[in-house]
């Protein structure tokens, strides 16, 4: 059999990151190689998000281009898996009739059979939600650092704005002892820091009924030797128990961070969201948080433009902010999606009110952030560094104990290149800063 060539391309969250690689290992055992581009690939597959309207988009721009590349070579295979995949099943074949496989969620860890499928048939279409099989997590990773560690999937939540309960189907956690083996053979492969992933990830354990937690989980994963730093993400407020603070507090793998999506500070909205806790409740999970924890750095999202946001509702997430004093967040114009419950209310706020409010939002955080970074100035913080900085390669690049972009020089002080650093926790003062990175040396 000669080699054929893959070429994926990524959208969406880690989790469809974790996903592509799987895929990748998967295909790998059958003597798939990885190409850079389209243009060398036999099959070429986008791994999607369905999250935001955007993203979809541009999956679709992507596959107009792709029509033309096909016609000159149509023996090129083109595949579509992740969350648009799930959501739109065959309605994207009718549409992009230049695809020929469309694979769910739960299905492409059989990628290899599906492509193989397409041998006697035109199209294939595997969108159905199974027992995923728990013997092919196994992932091609290519990073050294750090490796994302799926440790459950679906969501079983019901925010009305929200496709992944669609795409992604009902909560169900891996067994802590899979994934403490997977744990343990990355370390031996030379990976220093896991981050587990998960929707609503501090909700581990529920569904396998038998105590496990994901602090059980944290703390049987602290006690392997070689592993550095511990993450997780992303955290529902409602799930974060005292055993979760507790087990950060007292084991120091464990990086001080949480992301815990607030998504608005108005409880009208908080209500439509079907967030299922108030304001009020919110800021007694980060009173709570940081009473175990002072120096635990808090990630939110936020939706600005949710249908019926008035200006008080807004004035409100403004106020949780400034309350608050997140150490980073993300801000989403809404999105309306189809088939979600709250595409029944009009989706009413104009686009320009949207982006004023999105953009309020940012410059705050901005602020926010430029006031912590340099309140650091002078400290020293523990960095696993993570390799050479993406904007100057005369510099490293490495996080925090909470969840800091740090960024220190590559060279000592005799000039000679550190390259031993990579993948060490180094001591670093800080010396100065943006809104969004430190800078500092070792100490
Ligand atoms: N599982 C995570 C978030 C998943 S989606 C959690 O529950 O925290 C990531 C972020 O996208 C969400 O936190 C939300 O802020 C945003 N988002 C989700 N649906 C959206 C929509 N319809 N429009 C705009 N933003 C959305
Ligand atoms: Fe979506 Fe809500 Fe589930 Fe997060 S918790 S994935 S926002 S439904
Ligand atoms: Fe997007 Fe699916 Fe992740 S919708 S954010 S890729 S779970």
């Amino acid at each position: 059999m000669s080699e054929r060539g893959v070429f994926i391309e990524t959208f969406g969250c880690q989790m469809n990151l974790a996903d592509t690689e799987v895929v990748l290992a998967r295909l790998a055992e059958q003597g798939w190689r990885t190409v850079p581009t389209s243009a060398e690939a036999d099959l070429v597959l986008f791994n999607t998000c369905a999250v935001r309207d955007h993203a979809e988009h541009k999956v679709r721009s992507r596959l107009g281009v792709l029509r033309e590349e096909k016609k000159a070579r149509p023996g090129m295979k083109i595949g579509i898996m992740g969350c648009m995949a799930q959501r739109e099943k065959e309605a994207l074949v009718r549409q992009f009739p230049h695809v020929d496989l469309v694979v769910g969620t739960d299905q492409f860890v059989r990628m290899p059979q599906l492509v193989a499928e397409l041998d006697r048939q035109e199209h294939v279409v595997a969108t159905d939600f199974g027992d995923f099989e728990a013997e092919s997590w196994s992932a091609l990773r290519t990073e050294g650092v750090n490796a994302w560690v799926p440790v459950m999937r679906g969501c079983n939540y019901n925010c009305t704005y929200c496709v992944v309960p669609m795409t992604r189907g009902r909560e169900k956690s891996r067994p802590p002892q899979q994934v403490e083996d997977e744990v343990r053979r990355l370390v031996d492969e030379g990976f220093v820091q896991v981050t587990l992933l998960g929707q609503t990830v501090d909700s581990y354990g529920k569904t396998l009924g038998d105590g496990t937690t994901l602090a059980s989980l944290l703390r049987r994963l602290h006690a392997i030797p070689g592993l550095r730093r511990i993450r997780f993400v992303t955290s529902h407020p409602k799930d974060i128990t005292d055993e979760l603070l507790e087990t950060m507090r007292d084991h120091p793998k464990v990086a001080r961070h949480l992301h815990v999506p607030a998504q608005s500070g108005s409880d009208r909205i908080l209500r439509l969201m079907s967030r299922r806790y108030t304001r009020d409740e919110y800021l007694r999970f980060v009173e709570r948080a940081r009473t175990f924890m002072p120096d635990v750095e808090l990630l939110s999202d936020f939706i600005v433009g949710f249908p019926r946001e008035s200006d008080e509702d807004f004035a409100a997430t403004v106020s949780l902010m400034d309350e608050v004093r997140f150490h980073g967040s993300y801000t989403f114009m809404y999105s309306e999606r189809p088939r979600t419950p709250s595409a029944n209310l009009p989706d009413d706020i104009p686009d320009a009110v949207k982006k004023a409010r999105c953009n309020h939002l940012l410059d705050l955080q901005l602020t926010h952030q430029e006031a912590y970074h340099t309140a650091m100035h002078g400290r020293t913080v523990q960095v696993l560094v993570e390799g050479p900085s993406k904007s100057d390669p005369e510099m490293l690049h490495g996080r925090s104990e909470g969840n800091l972009n740090v960024v220190l020089p590559r060279r000592g002080a005799d000039g000679a290149v550190r390259e031993d650093l990579v993948g060490r926790i180094v001591p670093v003062r800080i010396e100065r800063s943006t809104s969004l990175t430190l800078f500092g040396s070792q100490t």
